[in-house]
């Protein structure tokens, strides 16, 4: 896979303090995202422990998730950069402060700014975060998208992977492109109910986390 490992053999004594870890935690809690607390956890655990060089984001809003990765990646020293994708951006000057240095932000909408977006990255898309178009037709045509853009082993976050039409349509993207991803699953646990006009109720939240392959799976890898 194309994805860099990071040598840390020397100095790793003391290495949380030296990387500011424990600093990272507010940043986490005040963000302006609308994210669950494991979420937000999760997605910068995430970034910490991958170090992407490039990180796409589709729907980003008040920058706060984007700001949970910036985050990770200033806690790393790592150079990373972001490309957001967003066609009503509310992003204060403060966040904007914090993500200025390494980020794009591409005011349109999804797929089709993806390959402008994916050009200020510098290369192909390490990790990406899936929070636009919660329809159906609207998120697979994201994971669609995405694809020609993803190095080979890159990880794609999809939120809101409760709600029916997401769910469906992450469904769909693996039975259709099964060769090209590796799906891990749900991986967290909170989800938000809300009662609906109708009397009804609706489930929203979680993350959902698939890996890419660039070179087509084999039978035996992709299981009965
Ligand atoms: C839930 S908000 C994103 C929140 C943000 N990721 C966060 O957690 O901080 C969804 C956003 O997606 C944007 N959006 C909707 N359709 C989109 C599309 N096709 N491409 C990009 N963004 C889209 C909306 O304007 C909205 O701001």
């Amino acid at each position: 896979m194309s994805l860099p490992t990071y040598d840390i053999t020397s100095g790793y004594a003391d290495y949380f303090e030296r990387h500011r870890l424990f600093d990272a935690l507010p940043t986490i809690g005040y963000a302006p995202v609308k994210m669950a607390p494991a979420e937000r956890l999760l997605l910068w655990s995430l970034a910490y422990s991958t170090r992407p060089r490039s990180y796409l984001e589709i729907g980003s809003l008040e920058g706060g998730s984007a700001l949970i990765v910036a985050s990770a990646l200033d806690t790393l020293g790592a150079s990373g950069r972001l490309a957001l994708i967003e066609p009503s951006p509310r992003i204060a000057p403060a966040v904007w402060t914090r993500l200025a240095p390494r980020t794009t932000l591409v005011r349109g909408f999804s797929p089709a700014a993806i390959p402008e977006a994916v050009a200020s990255l510098g290369g192909p898309v390490e990790l990406a975060f899936v929070d636009g178009d919660h329809g159906f037709a609207g998120a697979l045509a994201d994971g669609e998208g995405l694809l020609p853009y993803l190095a080979d082993g890159a990880y794609v976050l999809f939120h809101d992977c409760h709600l029916p039409a997401v769910a469906r349509a992450i469904d769909d993207l693996l039975a259709r492109h099964s060769t090209r991803w590796v799906d891990a699953g749900i991986v967290t646990r909170e989800v938000t109910r809300e009662r609906t006009a109708g009397g009804g109720e609706i489930t929203w939240g979680g993350l959902r986390l698939l890996r890419h392959r660039s070179a087509a799976l084999s039978r035996d890898e992709i299981g009965p």
